[in-house]
């Protein structure tokens, strides 16, 4: 029999889930065991999903949580009539879900010079690997302070990104290691909130530049980029434009890339 369900999982393992908090009725997040063999560099995604007719139906989400942490932690966006969030977003506590344990992906340190500043720009659940990146010690090793902007339609849907920085200031050892380094800036872009408008233009109109005081300088600064594909183009126009290259795993640069994933 376990021969016969091993089979089936084809190379997954089964993580159950603790901890399910619903945002907004378009994002939700949840926690898993974190498998005791399973290492990952913070940033990287993984392949998670359910058991469907016998066989696993699985989807691209990077892990929320830093590559120290016991549990594995994600956040992902509800779509109706998406094959997996559709039953997804209906896991309860002690459910499992299956888990691919083949970490990949370019928003990791090893793929970026060292530099003075690091800019996470993210929209939507694109927030998601940086939740990883500003809670991993060696983000402020190595840069004297960390810039996360978060983008999102409406103001509900920025609270994810908000309790992480109230999770850091509320935890002895995160907070002593982030000290006063690490920035958030969110903005909506269809309701009124503190500070409205899409970052690409705070980037173009100097708001982003007066926040942080100066400008995106390849020379000092690092650039980590999430969402969805329309913008990273915009985002990657703007720091082509600015003289920042692009890095990978095997080339390191000024600015890296990843696709926010949906279903
Ligand atoms: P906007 O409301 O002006 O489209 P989406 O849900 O469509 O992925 O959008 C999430 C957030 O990302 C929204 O605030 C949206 O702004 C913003 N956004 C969408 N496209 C871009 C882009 N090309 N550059 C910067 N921000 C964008």
């Amino acid at each position: 029999m376990d021969q016969v369900v091993d089979k089936a999982l084809r190379g997954m393992t089964l993580l159950k889930v603790r901890n399910i908090r619903h945002w907004t009725d378009k994002t939700f997040s949840f926690n898993c065991d974190r498998p005791a063999a399973f290492r990952f560099r913070s940033g990287e995604f993984v392949m998670i999903g359910l058991m469907v007719e016998g066989k696993p139906l699985v989807r691209a989400y990077s892990i929320c949580s830093p590559s120290w942490d016991e549990e594995l932690e994600f956040y992902s966006i509800k779509v109706a009539d998406g094959p997996l969030t559709s039953r997804l977003q209906h896991l309860r506590e002690g459910d499992e879900i299956v888990m691919r344990p083949k970490p990949v992906g370019t928003l990791v340190h090893d793929a970026l010079l060292p530099g003075r500043r690091l800019f996470l720009f993210s929209t939507g659940t694109g927030i998601a690997p940086f939740a990883s990146i500003i809670r991993d010690p060696e983000t402020y090793e190595k840069f004297d302070r960390v810039v996360l902007t978060h983008t999102c339609r409406e103001l509900a849907e920025l609270g994810f990104g908000k309790d992480l920085i109230q999770r850091i200031a509320g935890d002895e050892i995160l907070s002593e290691m982030v000290g006063d380094k690490l920035t958030l800036i969110s903005t909506t872009t269809r309701e009124a909130s503190p500070h409205t408008g899409r970052m690409t233009d705070w980037i173009r109109d100097g708001r982003l530049a007066e926040a942080v005081g100066g400008a995106l300088d390849p020379a000092t600064d690092r650039v980590m980029i999430c969402g969805s594909m329309a913008m990273l183009q915009d985002h990657k126009a703007l720091c082509e434009a600015a003289g920042f290259t692009e890095g990978s795993n095997s080339e390191p640069g000024q600015f890296v890339i990843e696709k926010a994933f949906v279903d």
